[in-house]
């Protein structure tokens, strides 16, 4: 059991990737928050995970709110007592549309859910992190670790202008926090999933015809899909302690379709 003890907030725990972090974390013995939006099939999934080495909590609320954001992690604390491991995993698509297209509500939508949320949660536990740990030195090993999901789309152009530009916009925000805390011994890495079988295309708004003929382009490449559980071991490997000295880095699971 790799994680021992630890108090971790995963959101976007109810599907796909985020259900894969959660159940693999508990079974390594981390005590996790699972935030979702989708309160029922949330509260099944805790009520299943109750006999894993890890306890459970159920958070119900939309990560684009701050009362989530906030809440999520003082709810690890009091649950816990403590807390270790921020995984912003909750995200959504847009509809493919170039710029010229797009409109100011899935702009707005996307980046709220994609941006203002993760960045929100990533004040609060760095915040948290500190004074949790106030005799913590200069250059002391991990006193927290911050994991987002950011999505190839931060780099390749594999969505709209508002995904691929608000997964951008936190792949920034994620070598910003490991350069400013970099002597404080908070980590931020970035895990950039390729394509992974979930609920993301069912749930993604219908596809601007115009831009999915230019972002279908892309697959080309790669028809290698991969599964949420390999998105998940990535997380588990850079929450672990033994993954110290790697901050600031951007860890694609693509199965190389973006090496071209
Ligand atoms: N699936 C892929 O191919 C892929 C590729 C690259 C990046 N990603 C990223 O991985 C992350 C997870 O994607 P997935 O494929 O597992 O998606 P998914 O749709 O299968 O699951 C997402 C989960 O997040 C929850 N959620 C959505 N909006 C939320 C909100 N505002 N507040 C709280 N919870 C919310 C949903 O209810 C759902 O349970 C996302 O950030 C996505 O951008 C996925």
């Amino acid at each position: 059991m790799e994680l021992e003890g630890k108090s971790v907030v995963v959101t976007g725990a109810a599907a796909g990737i985020g259900n894969a972090v959660v159940e693999l974390f508990l079974d390594n013995g981390a005590n996790v928050v699972a935030v979702d939006t989708q309160g029922e099939r949330l509260e099944n999934l805790c009520e299943e995970w109750a006999d894993k080495p890890g306890r459970v909590v159920a958070f119900v609320g939309d990560v684009s709110e701050e009362a989530t954001t906030d809440g999520m992690i003082d709810a690890a604390i009091e649950n816990f007592g403590t807390f270790d491991v921020l995984v912003n995993n909750a995200g959504v698509m847009d509809d493919n549309t170039a710029i010229g297209d797009m409109s100011d509500e899935m702009m707005e939508h996307v980046f709220a859910v994609n941006t203002y949320g993760p960045m929100r949660a990533m004040r609060k536990a760095v915040n948290a992190f500190v004074a949790l740990n106030p005799d913590a030195e200069e250059d002391d090993e991990t006193i927290g670790s911050i994991i987002n999901i950011v999505s190839v789309g931060a780099v390749h152009q594999t969505a709209g202008a508002s995904y691929c530009a608000s997964k951008g916009a936190l792949l920034s925000a994620t070598k910003n926090t490991a350069f400013m805390y970099i002597h404080k011994g908070i980590r931020c890495n970035a895990i950039c999933p390729g394509g992974i079988i979930t609920d993301l295309p069912i749930t993604m708004p219908t596809a601007n015809d115009f831009g999915f003929s230019r972002t279908s382009e892309l697959l080309v490449h790669s028809s290698l899909l991969g599964m949420p559980e390999d998105v998940a071991n990535a997380a588990l490997f850079l929450a672990k302690d033994d993954s110290h000295f790697i901050n600031g880095a951007v860890l694609n699971v693509d199965g190389a379709w973006t090496v071209f």
